[in-house]
């Protein structure tokens, strides 16, 4: 990748941004906002979930700013609540209708398994995939996605689905790069795209990136950026600032050498924001309608 603009193309065929935006954790008027500024700083690709209640001034920004649909990436996922053959279908129609879109561009489950009681995960997900497959092939979505999926959670799925999985989205980030399992989406021709790729800003004060970054002359979430970016992880960044959304596509003109790659790639682990498939509870919508 040479520039903010450059594409992956995905298993499917289909064209998808090297970077993308993301709209968790700002809410109501704010989000708004960023939502418009992010456009304005050029960000075409969002990614949101029901579970974000984002949704809904995500799609007001997007026809507010007058740029084509078509041109901008949409993705979203849908929540714990909402796996199973028709949760997903409704689910996938609220989505809809919270964007006021006809279509996405991917659609992903956000977590593999709710927690207890939750026995019939596997079932439950494949169920859920045809639900997607099905929207897919109406063209109502470009590309079927995954998103904490590990190894053990995606293979039932490539085990038994007609449409594979495009892509997964993980926690990555210096300090918690889950080596297995984004060679085992590499080894099945899905890209990985990385959440919280600064750790939700607790890399920042990291005392080695700030050497590297000092070494680079850019700042730490830069180091950060590229680093993904140099393994063919697609980061999804969130920022409320216009300079910072900017500086956060800045990350084309250097290179991180192959030793300070590797020095990325072996840190000890820190920063894991304590959210995991197989252990973590999971969080309840506040408001379905948002
Ligand atoms: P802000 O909105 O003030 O820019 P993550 O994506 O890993 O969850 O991290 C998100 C956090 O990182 C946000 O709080 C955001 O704060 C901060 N952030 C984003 N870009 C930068 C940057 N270039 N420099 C410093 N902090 C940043």
């Amino acid at each position: 990748m040479t520039s903010f603009t450059d594409i992956y193309t995905l298993s499917n065929g289909v064209q998808i941004p090297c970077m993308g935006f993301g709209t968790y954790n700002a809410k109501g008027g704010d989000n708004l906002a960023i939502n418009r500024t992010a456009i304005e700083a050029g960000y075409r690709y969002f990614d949101t979930a029901s579970l974000y209640e984002t949704e809904r001034v995500l799609g007001q920004a997007v026809r507010e700013s007058g740029i084509p649909r078509k041109e901008f990436f949409i993705v979203s996922k849908l929540w714990h609540d909402e796996r199973g053959y028709h949760e997903a279908k409704d689910a996938f129609a609220r989505t809809l209708d919270r964007l006021q879109m006809d279509y996405l561009d991917l659609y992903l489950i956000h977590w593999p398994r709710g927690m207890e009681g939750d026995t019939d995960w596997k079932e439950k997900d494949l169920d859920t995939w045809k639900a997607m497959e099905e929207l897919q092939a109406e063209g109502k979505i470009r590309g079927l996605g995954l998103s904490n999926f590990l190894p053990h959670h995606i293979e039932p799925i490539l085990n038994n689905c007609k449409v594979r999985p495009v892509v997964d989205q993980l926690e990555i980030h210096p300090g918690y790069t889950q080596e297995a399992a984004v060679r085992y989406c590499q080894e099945h021709e899905i890209r990985v795209q990385a959440w919280s790729p600064l750790g939700r800003s607790a890399m920042l004060e990291h005392p080695v990136l700030k050497e590297f970054a000092e070494k680079y002359q850019k700042s730490v979430a830069q180091i950060c950026l590229r680093f993904l970016v140099q393994k063919g992880i697609i980061p999804l960044v969130k920022s409320s600032s216009m300079d910072r959304m900017k500086q956060n596509q800045d990350i084309f003109d250097f290179e991180i050498s192959v030793e300070d790659m590797s020095f990325l790639d072996n840190m000890p682990q820190n920063t894991w924001l304590g959210e995991h498939p197989d252990y973590a509870i999971p969080k309840k919508r506040s408001n379905f309608e948002q």
